[in-house]
């Protein structure tokens, strides 16, 4: 049967997804921090988790996981279906592991030589696998003269050049300005930041698809903790947060979904 986009249908509530990187280095482990997450998942009313555990533990924790909130996604896939692609996996692998979700244009991909038009054919890829795109996007720094808005411009065309306006309805869009990731971060973002971007945003996809434009979900992802996760929900103009570091750790990861459900 042929597949048709559909609304993310989570109504009020916060995406939140775990991307846990190249972690943790045993299924043991992975499997311990999806038990005792889900063990306190039912006072979070307000949120659903996706976890996108290294792709070699997906199947085994969808078999353990015990909770209606929570779904599993990939870091990323390869955009053919199938072939001579030594180490790659595909969207239908991903589906078939039990995955709804997969990550697309993370800034630690593109940095290993990921351009704006792999991401793309990652994307169409996806939609055909029935998976729902996380596509990250973001500038690599600010200038006074605003120049990062023409670049941010150039990406968002680039990236989701021929994707059908009514896909977006089942795509994700994950906000993370890599200026403020990691150890050389120069300092944090501050939502009215997320706020403008998404805004921006959606004006360019919106110039660019007119009427068939359908609004996708926005995601912030840049060194989300426990201290500002409540301020990027309420005023990021987001419906969820993509989590890096603090994903792993229980505790930190509560607290994050504790501020989901103030909304
Ligand atoms: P972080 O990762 O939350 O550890 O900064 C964010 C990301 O890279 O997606």
């Amino acid at each position: 049967m042929l597949w048709r986009p559909r609304p993310i249908s989570n109504g009020m509530k916060k995406l939140i997804v775990a991307n846990w990187k190249m972690n943790p280095s045993s299924l043991k482990e992975a499997s311990f921090i999806v038990k005792d997450i889900e063990k306190k998942i039912s006072g979070y009313k307000n949120a659903e988790i996706v976890f996108c555990p290294p792709l070699v533990y997906l199947s085994m924790l969808k078999k353990i996981s015990r909770s209606k909130k929570s779904s599993f996604g990939a870091q990323n896939i390869f955009f053919e279906k199938e072939g001579a692609f030594t180490g790659e996996i595909s969207g239908d692998m991903v589906k078939d592991s039990g995955g709804k979700y997969v990550i697309l244009g993370h800034s630690e991909s593109r940095r290993m030589g990921e351009t704006d038009e792999i991401v793309n054919k990652k994307i169409l890829s996806a939609i055909k696998s029935k998976l729902i795109p996380i596509v990250c996007v973001g500038e690599e720094g600010r200038d006074v003269t605003h120049q990062y808005l023409q670049t941010m411009k150039e990406q968002i065309e680039r990236t989701f050049t021929s994707i059908p306006g009514a896909s977006f309805q089942r795509i994700i869009i994950a906000y993370e300005p890599i200026w403020s990731i990691g150890i050389h971060a120069k300092r944090e973002a501050v939502p009215e930041e997320s706020m403008e971007m998404v805004i921006f945003i959606k004006r360019v996809l919106s110039d660019m698809l007119g009427k068939n434009f359908k609004e996708p979900l926005f995601l912030y992802g840049g060194s989300v903790h426990p201290g500002n996760a409540r301020g990027f929900l309420e005023h990021g103009g987001v419906g969820g947060l993509l989590v890096g570091h603090d994903s792993l750790n229980v505790k930190k990861f509560l607290k994050i979904l504790d501020a989901s459900n103030d909304q």
